[in-house]
């Protein structure tokens, strides 16, 4: 993975969400914090293409996220932070199948790459049951199943352990744990990111800390509470 950020700033009418920032992310496991709107959903679009820079440049493996857009989309797998408006079908498997049905793929290979991901996922006992009756887990891990069975090498996971009970909460933050796709989480869950190889933290659309985890949560208390 190799995504660079050059010079990259977002503006919303002339609310700027990002000031000007040149960065490269290269960890497997890269967790992203700071308040609320300070600037880390607008971050992580940035990544797959979701937000374009206003100014500067981002690349994904060498692929540009405006020029490139379609390429970086399958590179870069986005689960949003309310996954269920992500869920497009009633059914896990039939949602499951849907962004492979979309590529065209033989209904052989679609059934195949189904039940493996559901399989990957510990959620085979989901398959035929309707996405708007699972638990807030569930949901995130099946949102998780329909990205990555399109094949990304990289997952953007926006607040995946938000309003979850705590059963719900180990059950995703040990399926992210065991994830072989690169990983940015945005996350108020400290604990969730506290191994990860790489933290930023962002205040006021400024990225303020940058680094090991116990540092930059160090300083995330400090201006919490200032
Ligand atoms: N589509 C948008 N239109 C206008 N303002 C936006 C939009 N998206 C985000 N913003 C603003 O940009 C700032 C950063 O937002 P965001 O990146 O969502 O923050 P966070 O994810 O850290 O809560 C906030 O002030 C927010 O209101
Ligand atoms: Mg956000």
């Amino acid at each position: 993975m190799d995504i660079r950020f050059a010079d990259c700033s977002v503006r919303f009418g002339d609310r700027v969400a990002l000031h000007p920032l040149t960065l490269s992310l290269d960890q497997r496991r890269i967790g992203i914090i700071g308040l609320n709107g300070s600037g880390k959903t607008t971050f992580a679009r940035l990544i797959n293409g979701l937000v374009k820079p206003t100014t500067g440049s981002v690349t994904v493996n060498g692929l540009d996220t405006v020029k490139d857009d379609k390429a970086v989309l399958g590179q870069a797998g986005y689960i949003f932070q309310n996954p269920q408006n992500q869920l497009i079908m009633p059914i896990v498997a039939d949602d499951i199948a849907f962004g492979l049905k979309n590529r065209g793929l033989p209904k052989d290979e679609i059934e195949a790459r189904t039940q493996a991901v559901l399989l990957r996922f510990g959620i085979t006992h989901l398959a035929r049951r309707r996405v708007h009756e699972l638990s807030g887990g569930e949901t995130q891990l099946a949102a998780m199943a329909s990205v990555v069975v399109t094949g990304p090498q990289i997952l953007i996971l926006d607040e995946p352990t938000n309003q979850l009970d705590l059963k719900n909460r180990q059950m995703v933050a040990s399926t992210i744990g065991g994830l072989e796709q690169n990983a940015v989480v945005i996350s108020h869950d400290l604990p969730l990111i506290a191994d990860f190889e790489r933290v930023l933290l962002f205040h006021e659309g400024h990225l303020i800390a940058d680094g090991d985890p116990a540092e930059t949560i160090h300083r995330y208390h400090e201006v919490a509470l200032c």
